[in-house]
């Protein structure tokens, strides 16, 4: 059911013909205690592993017709249409607005969620409003266009909206006109002189399908996703100073004064990679922006091959190039940026052994961590040390930051997340009294009309009771004590983190059972009123029974590592910076 042609088993899989069908399945207890995923023509996805969840796809069909005006008609489609039944569909009926959409893979309903793009149209040029099931409410709701908050191969239904809207019908806006809409395309245009008159709807999409077999592979044949990356976007002073002089002829479409986007495929193609091949997976020659499955490709090699398109392509252009794919990818990394207390180890003008230890085991920064899941990189609090953590990990991506509280070792870094909002805000997820204090501390960031340069930050309030999700992934807040402070640890999926807790209380436990991986704070091995110490946090690892524990947070105290990591259980690990945890 995907157009890479890769083999992957979901665990269940069901499918609804009409909305009386998708109630039956939202009732069952399936539905309830799975993840879900909601796949279209699967021409955007790649699976790289089994998706233990439930996979649900729309078979609703049916397209209508209402005419407004002389001018003007609504076409009406059901998502489980194939997206070129419906533009063919349009031609027939003589309506004018997505003949330059013709050819593309994939359902009706994706259209509107992925914002389908080609040949100078956007879906969100004609898309009129989308009809939607919302999972919380149970009901149907219909989005206008703007609603839908549409961008570039983006919506709302990608971030927020993903997971609780499932597409159920798109209607475009289109117009009675039997001549194309949008030439302005450069090989449309020329199609136009040499026809010497406008073309037809069906003239324009016969073309745009040449163009189209002329560089893409056909799905039924060679296995794709189509665009592989997304075209990226600079700042026009990065585009000039630091691209024109490698090659002056790059092409680039000035977005406004300050951002040029640039196609991914010249990139790559010039960074020398036309034709490269890992396993069964290949650049494709005739269009670098799609990587290819030459018949036995396996997940693993598109997966090496995109990591290794984006650091050759990041060495020689110093762009870093983004997938347009969905990763389908349930395995969790998580990697220890800082694993000191407040002061970090070794301490300021402290002469002890363990802070002169020339061990890089025995420098700890401030405490934060990254996850990186379901194809989305966030950052678990935003430490002082935040940018020299970032420059040693080589983070070139931030989707969402996560604050357990508003102390300063875990937000002092905030304003070196400017890196991170050059493209749209950041969201950054906190309780309220967090917010407050951010608003007093940091609130440059935050006025009506910023300094420019300021980081772009949407700050989110969680309540910390209940879970909330992430471009569809669900986090589970945790309220702990610092003290007698409440603060936030947090579970993703099988793994937790918490930090600066001195207290769990019951229910709290209650929520950290089943873990695959605890990463928890140990301060040192003599009590303290507001952190758990050595003692207290391996009796709460021996309760709550995860598979593997990391303890954090540490003084020196605790003494060299080496020595320190031979005195815990087998089962509990002392952190260390850039520590790298992977769980299946
Ligand atoms: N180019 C190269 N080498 C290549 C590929 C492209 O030099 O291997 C150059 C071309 O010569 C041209 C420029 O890059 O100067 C742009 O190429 P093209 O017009 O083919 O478009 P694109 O930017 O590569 C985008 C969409 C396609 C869409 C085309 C046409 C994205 C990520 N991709 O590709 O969408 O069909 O424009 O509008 O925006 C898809 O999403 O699956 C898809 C195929």
């Amino acid at each position: 059911m995907t157009t890479f042609g890769i083999p992957a088993k979901a665990a269940i899989f069901a499918e609804y013909k009409s909305l009386k069908e998708l109630l039956q399945i939202y009732a069952t207890d399936e539905f309830r205690n799975n993840e879900i995923l909601h796949i279209g023509g699967g021409s955007n996805l790649l699976f790289t592993h089994d998706f233990d969840g439930l996979v649900l796809h729309s078979a609703m069909k049916g397209i209508s017709r209402y005419d407004k005006d002389d001018n003007t008609a609504f076409a009406i489609v059901a998502s489980g249409e194939k997206w070129t039944d419906f533009v063919e569909w349009c031609l027939k009926e003589g309506l004018q607005g997505v003949e330059n959409l013709a050819g593309i893979p994939g359902e009706a309903g994706a259209s509107a969620v992925q914002n389908v793009g080609a040949y100078g149209v956007e879906a969100k040029d004609v898309i009129h409003n989308v009809e939607c099931f919302d999972t919380l409410t149970g009901k149907t709701i219909v989005f206008s266009n703007e609603e839908c908050r549409f961008a570039y191969r983006d919506s709302m239904f990608k971030h927020e909206g993903k997971g609780r809207y499932f597409v159920l019908r798109v209607s475009f806006k289109l117009s009675k006109s039997s001549t194309a809409a949008n030439l302005e395309y450069g090989p449309l245009k020329k199609f136009a002189e040499i026809l010497g008159r406008t073309p037809s709807i069906q003239e324009t999409a016969a073309e745009i399908i040449r163009i189209r077999d002329s560089k893409l592979p056909d799905p039924a044949i060679i296995g794709s996703a189509g665009s592989f990356f997304k075209n990226p976007v600079v700042s026009s002073y990065f585009f000039n100073e630091e691209m024109t002089c490698k090659d002056p002829e790059i092409p680039f479409y000035q977005i406004d004064r300050h951002r040029v986007k640039i196609p991914a495929g010249w990139l790559i193609e010039h960074a020398g990679l036309k034709g490269y091949r890992i396993g069964g997976a290949q650049i494709y020659p005739k269009q670098c922006l799609v990587i290819a499955n030459t018949g036995e490709a396996t997940a693993e090699d598109v997966v090496k091959l995109s990591q290794h398109v984006v650091k050759t392509v990041r060495e020689k252009y110093g762009v870093v190039l983004h997938p347009e794919v969905n990763f389908i990818d349930s395995s969790t990394e998580v990697t220890i940026l800082g694993s000191g207390t407040s002061k970090g180890v070794p301490e300021v003008a402290c002469a002890c052994r363990v802070c002169r230890s020339v061990s890089d085991f025995d420098k700890r920064r401030r405490a934060s961590a990254l996850v990186k899941t379901h194809g989305l990189n966030i950052l678990i609090d935003a430490s002082p040390d935040f940018r020299s953590q970032a420059l040693s990990q080589d983070i070139c991506n931030l989707d969402a930051v996560l604050l357990t509280h508003s102390h300063y070792d875990h937000v002092g870094g905030i304003d070196d997340l400017r890196p991170f909002c050059a493209e749209s805000a950041l969201p950054i997820y906190m309780k309220k009294d967090v917010y407050d204090d951010l608003g007093k501390r940091i609130d440059y960031c935050f006025r009506e009309n910023p300094y420019p340069g300021v980081p772009a930050l949407k700050r989110v309030i969680i309540d910390g009771e209940s879970p909330f999700f992430i471009n569809g992934l669900k986090i589970i807040p945790i309220n702990i004590l610092h003290g007698k402070l409440p603060i936030l640890g947090y579970r993703i999926g099988d793994f937790a983190y918490v930090t600066d807790a001195k207290t769990i209380p019951d229910e709290e436990m209650e929520k950290l059972k089943g873990l695959e991986v605890l990463v928890i704070n140990a301060l040192r091995p003599r009590q303290h009123f507001a952190h758990l110490s050595i003692e207290e946090a391996l009796s709460i690892i021996q309760q709550l029974k995860p598979r593997e524990a990391y303890l954090t947070h540490f003084n020196h105290e605790i003494g060299l590592h080496s020595e320190f990591e031979k005195l815990l259980p087998p089962h509990v690990h002392p952190c260390y910076d850039g520590l790298t945890i992977n769980i299946d």
